[in-house]
């Protein structure tokens, strides 16, 4: 009876220009990019035992949890022509956050892409072939959208655009910034303004871009923001990077508060960390900048070389005023990385 084993950690993302809309089987409709961080990740291991009938054993944080193995059984049978040697084995996963499930992080990326790199090291080992990194992200990506570019790390980029002619729709692709780069130190203070589940899910939000008045003036947007950061980036102008990153969080929001049903994840506190941001670029002169997820909370981003500053400012302003709850001090990571 073969028994195989692999354990791989894996981290959340942040996307600086949004995914947001799909077609066809989850592909995007325009090019994202975002970087991987180095705290935020979920660490999983599976053990594939051969089995006479295909089955999954789920434990999260070592309890077993059978809405998250209903959820992975499902993908599976939906990539059973991906994956058919998978139905020869029974599956025992086991999975752990590092950051706490209650702060609004979205875990799918990396619990997506941690499972991915397991189940295709495994499939390595059977047929004694090195880990194909773009299938990994084609996997990750069918499992969760964003998912596709915690498997590329430093930075990444999904969706077909015209700055790489390498991009792809199918899976993400890795960029990795200049070593004197301002983003090889980039740092992400999440502001936790609210904890709770979203009232709307990214799968409702993606699927109300399909009728969306702004439709055609997102994807424009979204591809002018993907090719001004890239040039700010190559031209390491944290200017022009900061005015692209803000534009971008606020575009993600636009689209949800003016979609068909309309709906608003920014909490008055988000606005209050907004406005203080913007405050101090224009007082003290920091690079600092901020960007947002499909939610309330606020993702700070300085460099390294005001990190003292904005920590200080973030504590006292921010938290001990209880704008928001917790802060999650995070940075640009490397990517994933196998365990075991
Ligand atoms: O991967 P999904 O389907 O949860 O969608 C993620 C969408 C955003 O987080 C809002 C943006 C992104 O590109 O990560």
């Amino acid at each position: 009876m073969k028994i195989l084993k692999a354990t791989w950690e894996s981290p959340s993302n942040i996307a600086l220009v949004k995914y947001w809309g799909k077609k066809g089987n989850q592909l995007p409709l325009n090019p994202s990019f975002s970087m991987c961080l180095t705290n935020s990740k979920t660490i999983t291991s599976v053990e594939a035992i051969e089995s006479k009938s295909f089955g999954i054993d789920f434990y999260f944080e070592g309890q077993e949890n059978l809405k998250f193995k209903d959820k992975i059984e499902k993908k599976i049978y939906e990539l059973e022509n991906e994956l058919p040697w998978i139905f020869n084995f029974k599956l025992i996963i086991r999975s752990q956050n590092t950051f706490p499930h209650s702060t609004g992080i979205a875990s799918s990326a990396s619990s997506m892409s941690a499972l991915f790199l397991c189940l295709v090291d495994i499939e390595s080992q059977l047929n004694g072939t090195i880990i194909d990194l773009n299938r990994v992200s084609k996997l990750s990506r069918i499992g969760s959208g964003s998912a596709s570019r915690s498997v590329m790390g430093p930075l990444s980029h999904w969706g077909k655009n015209e700055v790489f002619t390498s991009s792809s729709d199918d899976y993400a692709t890795i960029f990795t910034p200049d070593k004197d780069s301002f983003l090889t130190d980039l740092h992400d203070a999440i502001m936790i303004v609210e904890s709770t589940e979203k009232s709307v899910s990214s799968t409702v939000g993606h699927s109300l871009m399909n009728n969306h008045r702004h439709f055609e003036s997102r994807i424009k947007n979204a591809n002018k923001n993907f090719k001004d950061l890239i040039s700010a980036i190559l031209e390491n102008a944290f200017g022009a990077f900061s005015r692209v990153c803000e534009n971008e969080a606020l575009d993600l929001h636009a689209m949800m508060m003016t979609s068909d049903p309309s709906f608003i994840l920014l909490k008055p506190n988000s606005i209050k960390i907004i406005e203080l941001i913007r405050t101090w670029q224009k007082d003290l002169n920091l690079e600092i900048t901020f960007t947002i997820d499909a939610g309330p909370n606020i993702h700070v981003l300085y460099t390294n070389k005001d990190k003292e500053k904005v920590e200080q400012l973030l504590r006292v302003h921010i938290l001990k005023e209880k704008i928001c709850h917790e802060i999650i001090f995070d940075k640009i990571g490397k990517g994933p990385n196998k365990l075991l």
